[in-house]
């Protein structure tokens, strides 16, 4: 299949409707500052294809696709113990939902919700000296090029994240965080405020197309069984209480992020990240879950 000629033609309609509808995340001061008319898309094969168009280039803030590396990292330390303190049943709610919390005594539902991620982040810095760094370090190390944080967005975060103290203390009320609340939040901020480009994210995430084996040195990430249980969490919890939506309209793991990036797995096949800052009510991207909808249709790609 020509991807390249694919990814074009999709570019190409897609930069055509621009700005029409969605809009840019606000409640993070840093990000409603980012310009909407801008759309990339990027993917690579399992065997080391890439191919990219419009501004898969550019650089912007992964925010939630962040935990989809956070867990791996998670998995890998904590193996089968991680899931005494998470679930792994869509919410239905959104992202940073508190109500079932309460309901369900600090246990989150599921690791990409905010409140799991939290979770994920305790883990971290329970079983890591420096998490910050491994999280950096991991996903740089996945996609072979020096990554960095956007200061500016993590502060602007830490300075407004106030759901996310309200879930952290909430957790930790019902003695399920280990660690000070703002210690773990701050892992957490700083993991969203990484910057990378489309064509990164593509391949970093490539690992979940190959069983768990690394992009590009063929050394083993994690087990074919996690992958396949990441791609799975991806698929049912990966954009929050529209998940349900995306597989019937997209049909493929996706996990998405408020910068308006959202990266998607086909097992064996290939990973693809696509990004355009406006979102939609869900918080997903809308220029990028068009994008990936021709996509799956044009090329028959889909995991049922
Ligand atoms: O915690 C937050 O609210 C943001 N740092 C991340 C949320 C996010 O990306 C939701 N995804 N669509």
């Amino acid at each position: 299949m020509d991807y390249q000629a694919v990814l074009d033609d999709i570019a190409a309609t897609i930069q055509s409707d621009l700005g029409t509808a969605g809009s840019v995340a606000d409640y993070i001061p840093a990000l409603s500052r980012v310009d909407p008319f801008q759309f990339g898309m990027a993917l690579r094969t399992r065997d080391g294809l890439e191919a990219w168009a419009g501004d898969a280039l550019t650089p912007f803030s992964i925010q939630s696709i962040s935990k989809v590396f956070s867990l791996t990292i998670a998995m890998r330390l904590a193996g089968e113990r991680l899931w005494e303190r998470i679930g792994r049943e869509p919410s239905g709610n959104p992202f940073n939902s508190l109500m079932q919390l309460e309901r369900e005594q600090g246990i989150p539902r599921n690791p990409f919700i905010n409140a799991g991620a939290i979770v994920v982040a305790d883990y971290l810095v329970t079983l890591d000296d420096d998490p910050e760094s491994a999280i950096l370090n991991y996903i740089s190390g996945l996609c072979d090029e020096p990554l960095e944080i956007d200061e500016e967005v993590a502060a602007s975060e830490a300075a407004t994240g106030f759901r996310n103290i309200a879930l952290a203390n909430f957790i930790k009320s019902y003695g399920k965080l280990d660690n000070d609340v703002s210690t773990v939040l701050d892992v957490y901020f700083r993991q969203c405020a990484v910057s990378m480009n489309c064509v990164q994210l593509a391949r970093a995430v490539n690992y979940l197309c190959r069983d768990g084996i690394h992009p590009l040195r063929d050394d083993r990430i994690i087990s074919s069984r996690q992958a396949r249980r990441i791609n799975a969490l991806m698929l049912t919890c990966g954009t929050y209480d529209t998940a349900g939506e995306f597989a019937f309209r997209i049909g493929v793991p996706c996990k998405s992020g408020v910068g308006g990036g959202i990266v998607a797995v086909i097992p064996d096949s290939l990973s693809m990240c696509v990004w355009s800052p406006a979102l939609d009510a869900g918080h997903n991207s809308l220029p990028g879950q068009k994008a990936l909808e021709m996509f799956t249709s044009r090329t028959g790609l889909s995991v049922f």
